[in-house]
């Protein structure tokens, strides 16, 4: 049972949400928690499993991308743990694809490499994190679909690309296709004929050491004069460049934070925060909006 005071808030977020017409939303791993998928840092979350698992000192490591060059069996002996598994999205996914519906959402910024938000319908998305759904062979940059690689992942073992060996030109690594590895930077790309890259497959998720995708930094740089409303649900905004946008837009824009605990930058605060389960905050939000749950089929008035 909600409190009056967070029914107030929840009101004012839907008067706000009335009144734009270029919400930006930040998401993170907490939307797709009722979808049975733990996020990262909350206890118990997988970085805890991972932590469990391994010895490292970060359990971060594993998604590094040095890391994961030299040692990708890591990687892959838990990489069955975090494939994409459910495609059922939540109330949450469904609400930023009802607020696209109503012509009201600017972009929704997605860390997830999930893909519910492609299952909710949700067109205006940005993978900021990349997606499990296609990989690259680091050496050659063959293109492969997380199909081709499936199988290895659930036997735990690492994807290794047959058309390099069977060109024979392991030890010849060819220039990295500029689809490789999604921020495959500069000096790394410059560097590449030195970087003797196995042939592993790797999926196209954004590991730490690599830049996220020009579309992220395209996007942004377009949709930051246009924001009139920051939504953020269910991230701890931890890392960095997407917990660095409610700093880098407008101070005249509202920013709202739905989410489990309040997180946030330092010298920063949010005009509302909404503390709680976000199914939850949304439900409530579609009564007072008047919208109808489950609209997918139906056109927006
Ligand atoms: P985190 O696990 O860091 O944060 C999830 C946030 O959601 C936490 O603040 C939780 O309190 C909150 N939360 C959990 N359940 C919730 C619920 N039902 N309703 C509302 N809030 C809830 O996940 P992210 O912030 O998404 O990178 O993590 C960012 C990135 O860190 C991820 O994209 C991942 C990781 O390294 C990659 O996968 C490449």
């Amino acid at each position: 049972r909600m409190k009056d005071e967070e029914l107030k808030c929840i009101e004012d977020l839907s008067r706000k949400i009335e009144q734009s017409s270029h919400i930006m939303v930040i998401s993170g791993a907490g939307i797709s928690v009722s979808c049975g998928i733990p996020d990262f840092r909350s206890a118990g979350g997988i970085y805890d499993r991972i932590q469990e698992k391994f010895s490292l000192l970060d359990p971060q490591e594993i998604f590094d991308l040095d890391m994961f060059k030299e040692n990708p069996e890591m990687f892959y002996s838990f990489a069955k743990e975090i494939i994409p598994k459910s495609t059922e999205p939540s109330l949450s996914h469904r609400f930023i694809k009802d607020l696209e519906r109503h012509q009201k959402l600017l972009r929704n910024y997605a860390q997830n490499i999930d893909g519910l938000e492609s299952a909710a319908g949700i067109d205006r998305v940005v993978y900021c994190h990349g997606s499990f759904s296609t990989a690259h062979c680091l050496r050659c940059g063959a293109a492969y679909t997380l199909e081709d690689i499936k199988e290895d992942i659930v036997q735990g073992q690492v994807p290794r690309c047959s058309r390099c060996c069977e060109e024979e030109s392991c030890c010849h690594p060819l220039p990295i296709h500029p689809d490789a590895t999604p921020g495959w930077d500069e000096e790394q790309s410059s560097n590449s004929s030195t970087v003797v890259a196995p042939n592993v497959i790797k999926p196209d998720i954004v590991f730490f050491g690599e830049p996220l995708n020009s579309q992220f930094f395209d996007c942004f740089n377009s949709d930051r004069e246009k924001v009139d409303l920051l939504l953020v649900i269910g991230t701890s905004l931890q890392v960095a460049p997407v917990s660095k946008i409610p700093l880098s837009i407008s101070p005249q824009v509202p920013q709202v934070l739905v989410n489990m605990e309040v997180v946030g930058p330092s010298n920063h605060w949010f005009d509302l925060e909404l503390i709680g389960p976000c199914d939850i905050i949304i439900q409530r939000l579609y009564q007072l909006l008047g919208w109808q749950q489950n609209e997918e089929q139906q056109q927006c008035s």
